[in-house]
């Protein structure tokens, strides 16, 4: 059997011990698998002292996370430790000038600095692999990168935040609003003690401009996605979105707009509508899915657990047996001087229905001013749903879904009531997505 590859760990938390764990659970599986063992040589994390319930003893230990890169008896280093910038971006930027591998979790920093990074690992022709960035344990990069190479890729969309996935199929089962839900998510450990990254879709946009990346060949641009999260989605949306046959889903979604002279990209991460019958709305808890839709394959959907050690270690180490195996390629889909930028695709001109709610003081008239504001901006009403009547003086819930029409119209309508003193708080839209 060939050398072992010799592994350097950073960050030793949820999924560094993970990584431990399933090392030596399947230590003999890999080895054969990879023509040549797995071996950590090395490890770092903020605490020697922690208990970490994995036997360190047998690793040489860094304080200093970033020294890793300059070991000579390291091929390969695994950083799992988090934050876009900071030392993990120095510890991938050491690693690769050092011509080591380069396996990482971290979608922040591959969202914000993956171009570099990845034209680094070009050019040192080194390995740079982060399976476990996108949808944790869910092999969708490679999925799309190599086994639907043959494909251009039309569309890529899915549930990327587990964290939001759990709180709106709770909400769906219980009924219960969505302060009430995270806090229970938090008490379970589906949410962070700082859910904001997870919750505003920030986390999900992360992935989605990956995705992007890897399915059209085009430059990541995070800093394009347009990005709502979920924490204005109240239990009455989700009620009503059932009374009309769909559930709430956060939604990524990024295709290549072709209407114009030049291709543009479209990334949006916002709360969607989901019929019963499209596959994503079978996606319940934590679980991540992602559809790809191929020009010659069809449509494809990746679906399993988006987080958590087991799950994200699984992708880590795949990652690892690639580089053991000497399969590397380009860390995107195409080498970095072939990803195209493209500029980001505006949204007015998209048609499809949408699902608005207003929230609205109860008095007359208001109705009849919010219809005369959609007739103004040419939005056809579907179906109008006036929900409960409050207490006095209280606030109601109207809930509308506008027939296929293109999205200006509904910003024309929203523009045309704002600073209406009948709306107590932004309308929230939703788009449909349909079976
Ligand atoms: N958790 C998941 O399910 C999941 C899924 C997909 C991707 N990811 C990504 O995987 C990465 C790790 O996530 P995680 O959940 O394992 O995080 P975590 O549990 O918070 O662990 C982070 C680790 O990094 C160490 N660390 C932090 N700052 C450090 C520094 N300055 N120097 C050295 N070590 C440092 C910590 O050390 P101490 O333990 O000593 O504090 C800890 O061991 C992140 O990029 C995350 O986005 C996570």
């Amino acid at each position: 059997m060939a050398e072992p590859l010799r592994i350097a760990l950073a960050g030793l938390g949820t999924v560094g011990a993970g990584v431990i764990r399933l090392l030596d659970t399947n230590g003999a599986l890999l080895a054969a698998r990879a023509g040549r063992e797995l071996q950590v040589v090395a490890v770092s994390a903020r605490d020697r002292g922690k208990d970490r319930g994995v036997d360190l003893a047998r690793f040489a230990w860094e304080d200093d996370m970033t020294a890793m890169a300059a070991r000579g008896d390291v091929d390969v280093v695994v950083e799992l430790v988090g934050g876009s910038d900071g030392p993990a971006l120095t510890l991938a930027r050491n690693a690769i000038r050092e011509g080591k591998g380069l396996v990482t979790a971290n979608k922040a920093m591959i969202a914000h600095h993956g171009m570099e990074l990845a034209a680094a690992a070009e050019a040192a022709g080194t390995a740079l692999r982060f399976e476990a960035a996108v949808a944790g344990g869910v092999p969708v990069i490679k999925g799309l990168r190599e086994g639907a190479a043959a494909n251009a890729i039309e569309r890529v969309y899915g549930i990327l935040n587990g964290t939001c996935n759990y709180i709106l199929s709770t909400m769906e089962d219980s009924g219960a609003d969505f302060g009430e839900t995270l806090a229970a998510a938090q008490q379970l450990g589906y949410a962070e003690a700082d859910p904001t990254f997870d919750i505003e879709g920030v986390d999900a946009a992360h992935k989605l401009s990956i995705l992007a990346g890897i399915a059209f060949g085009s430059a990541i641009d995070f800093a394009a996605v347009d990005c709502s999260g979920i924490s204005r989605v109240r239990a009455q949306d989700i009620a009503q979105a059932d009374a009309l046959g769909f559930v709430v889903r956060l939604i990524g979604s990024a295709d290549v707009d072709s209407t114009g002279a030049e291709p543009k990209l479209y990334q949006r991460v916002q709360p969607c509508l989901v019929h019963k019958d499209h596959p994503l709305a079978h996606v319940d808890g934590p679980t991540n899915a992602v559809v790809a839709e191929g020009n010659y394959v069809g449509r494809l959907l990746f679906q399993g657990a988006g987080a958590g050690d087991g799950p994200t270690a699984s992708a880590v180490v795949a990652d690892l047996i690639d580089i053991a195996r000497g399969e590397t390629g380009t860390p995107f889909s195409v080498p970095v001087a072939a990803m195209v930028a493209m500029d980001k695709a505006q949204s007015g001109h998209r048609t499809g229905r949408r699902y608005i709610r207003f929230t609205v003081t109860d008095r007359p008239g208001v109705l009849a001013e919010i219809t005369a504001a959609m007739r103004d901006a040419g939005v056809s009403i579907e179906s109008l749903i006036q929900q409960g009547r409050p207490e006095e003086g209280g606030e109601v819930l109207v809930a509308m879904v506008a027939h296929e029409g293109p999205e200006s119209g509904v910003s024309e309508a929203l523009r045309l009531l704002e600073g209406s003193p009948s709306l107590t708080a932004p309308p929230l839209v939703m788009p449909i997505l349909g079976a």
